[in-house]
């Protein structure tokens, strides 16, 4: 089962985390893309957070809505309610933290990425509140909202990705991370010897071709995230 193998020291399981959905299909951060990369198959879903005006968790990459939604402004200038008004393609809502693990608890895992700072807390209380401690990932670029992460509840696992081709195996490590997702880029061997001797799972974000995929694979990187989870 998926929760074991990642909770053990097997080194040879792989696994597909959705990048904001099947968003290669659907629109991103979306139920649809959510729903998509389920059907799917995708091991995990991969999608940011962030906070309204209200101090409601909401599922959106940008800042600000213009982007992906038919509306302007700062996700932290709006309330909820104002939010959910705005067409975040094909007619989708944008779907807040909650909803989102509601409807997909126990189809999917979820590795939910912290895109501002001050929402740990409230991420940590959604996942107890629907007891998936042990079905969560907390990602984020910034090693310090990790480390709030842990503090605020350790059974939480946490994954540090990266753009730097620069000391993320230290990095990971050092905010008590028990996962690394450096650019596809930057995978060497000598990524999957450091990461494996240190304990660390290892990903990579965004690959999307499935000569790709399968490569890093056979080299020894534990998952991709991806916009394509049919492609394996
Ligand atoms: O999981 C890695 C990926 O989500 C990070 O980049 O910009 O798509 O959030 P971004
Ligand atoms: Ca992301």
């Amino acid at each position: 089962m998926y929760t074991s193998i990642m909770r053990s020291n097997e080194s040879d399981f792989f696994v597909k985390i959705a990048h904001r959905g099947a968003s290669a299909y659907e629109p991103e951060n979306t139920l649809a893309s959510f729903k998509k990369a389920i059907d799917m198959n995708a091991d995990l879903i991969e999608f940011d957070v962030r906070c309204s005006q209200d101090s409601q968790i909401v599922v959106i990459h940008d800042k600000k809505v213009d982007r992906t939604t038919d509306g302007s402004g700062l996700v932290g200038h709006k309330t909820l309610s104002e939010l959910k008004e705005l067409d975040a393609g094909n007619g989708e809502e944008i779907p807040t933290l909650d909803e989102v693990l509601d409807l997909f608890r126990g189809k999917t895992r979820f590795a939910i990425e912290i895109k501002e700072n001050g929402v740990e807390d409230k991420v940590v209380k959604q996942i107890k509140k629907h007891g998936l401690e042990e079905d969560s990932f907390v990602i984020s670029f910034k090693p310090n909202r990790l480390k709030l992460i842990k503090y605020l509840e350790p059974s939480i696992r946490t994954g540090l990705i990266s753009f730097s081709s620069l000391n993320f195996i230290n990095n990971a490590l050092n905010c008590g991370a028990d996962a690394v997702a450096p650019f596809h880029w930057f995978i060497s061997d000598n990524t999957v010897r450091s990461a494996r001797e240190n304990g660390l799972h290892l990903f990579t974000y965004v690959v999307n071709e499935s000569v790709k995929a399968k490569e890093l694979k056979d080299r020894g990187v534990q998952g991709i995230v991806t916009n394509k989870p049919d492609i394996l």
